[in-house]
């Protein structure tokens, strides 16, 4: 049985977390699923909860610094400067791990990655549970990630010991994630911390991650479909309307997410129109999961530029995709 619990009621998911059960908990990016991290069986839990792969590292959040020294070995200048100006927030450092934080966690890397979220629940409940907490998204491996506590309930319900419900996350894609192990510091996942912001601080900033606008992996398949909901997605390069109007005599179900200068035809039901690049973030998934709901039997999503909080949207919309585009040529 999974318990919905409510704000009034943290104590009973840090008792659950110290316990070493499974706890999902909002954050300011998306839902994470969190146990304690120094805790073998509740963080292999989590990777049976999810059906993730081994190999893929957790993230460890915590609430104040002295847990962070526990669990690194290194604390590059660099990195103070960062912590200073977007902890607690949605950027994600990787150091060099210590002893205490296993490779379960790491998954089998000599690093770890962690983050001290802003959302004050989140803190609430790592301050409450007294333990860092290791927290992927709260989603089934592969999906969408959640932004409501109801996707959580949707993906968890009956694998995992309580959710706690904190309404909609406000930034809706997952935490900028930057190594900060080496000279260079290496973006490996665009976020709510902009590609923009980093450089400011950092000067050089390294992207290390998959989908640079139109290049392709190395090995394209399914190995990288992520963020994916059941219906097909294809992100729209141009002549928007003109597809729509193809898809609407092909499909039944076609929904769309756009801008608010696009005509959308008016066989086409389900829709999210936006009005800007944080707003497009904040509803991608949870338009993706909804229309889901809906039946969709495909989903267009316009693209969008390299700037700001789109290099994230873009990396999320290529992905969720599988490299699956529409572009009229000329
Ligand atoms: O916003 C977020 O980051 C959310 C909330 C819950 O905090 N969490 C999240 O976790 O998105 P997850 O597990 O879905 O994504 C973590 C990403 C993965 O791409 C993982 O490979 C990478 O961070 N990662 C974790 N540890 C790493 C490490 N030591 N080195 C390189 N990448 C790492
Ligand atoms: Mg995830």
């Amino acid at each position: 049985m999974t318990k919905l619990l409510s704000l009034k009621q943290l104590n009973i998911g840090a008792e659950i977390l110290r316990q070493g059960g499974l706890v999902a908990f909002p954050t300011e990016t998306v839902y994470g699923l969190g146990a304690n991290a120094l805790n073998e069986t509740a963080v292999k839990n989590i990777f049976k909860a999810k059906g993730r792969p081994s190999d893929n590292p957790l993230i460890v959040h915590i609430a104040d610094y002295d847990a962070l020294n526990e669990l690194v070995t290194e604390i590059p200048e660099k990195a103070n400067v960062l912590m200073d100006k977007f902890w607690p927030g949605p950027l994600t450092l990787v150091f060099k791990k210590s002893e205490k934080v296993s490779k379960t966690v790491s998954g089998g890397l000599d690093t770890v990655a962690i983050r001290m979220p802003k959302n004050p629940v989140a803190l609430e409940l790592i301050k409450l549970s007294g333990i860092p907490v290791a927290a992927p998204s709260a989603n089934t491996s592969g999906k969408p990630s959640p932004t409501k506590a109801q996707y959580v309930v949707d993906d968890m319900s009956g694998k995992i010991d309580a959710i706690i419900d904190g309404g909609n996350c406000e930034v809706g894609l997952e935490s900028t994630v930057l190594d900060v192990t080496g000279d260079v510091p290496k973006l490996l996942r665009p976020g709510g911390v902009t590609f923009e912001q980093l450089t400011e601080v950092l000067g050089e900033v390294e992207k290390k991650f998959e989908c640079n606008d139109n290049e392709k992996p190395a090995s394209p398949g399914m190995k990288y479909k992520h963020y994916a909901p059941d219906a097909k997605v294809v992100v729209v390069k141009n002549d928007f309307e003109n597809y729509i109007n193809i898809c609407c005599e092909k499909y039944k179900n076609v929904a769309v997410i756009c801008y608010g200068d696009i005509k959308i035809n008016e066989k086409c039901k389900l829709k999210k129109v936006v009005n800007s690049p944080s707003e497009y973030a904040e509803i991608l998934f949870s338009a993706m999961r909804d229309f889901d709901k809906q039946n969709a039997d495909i989903i267009l999503a316009q693209d969008v530029d390299d700037t700001g909080i789109n290099l994230a949207i873009k990396n999320r919309l290529y992905r969720s995709c599988g490299y699956n585009f529409y572009e009229k040529t000329k």
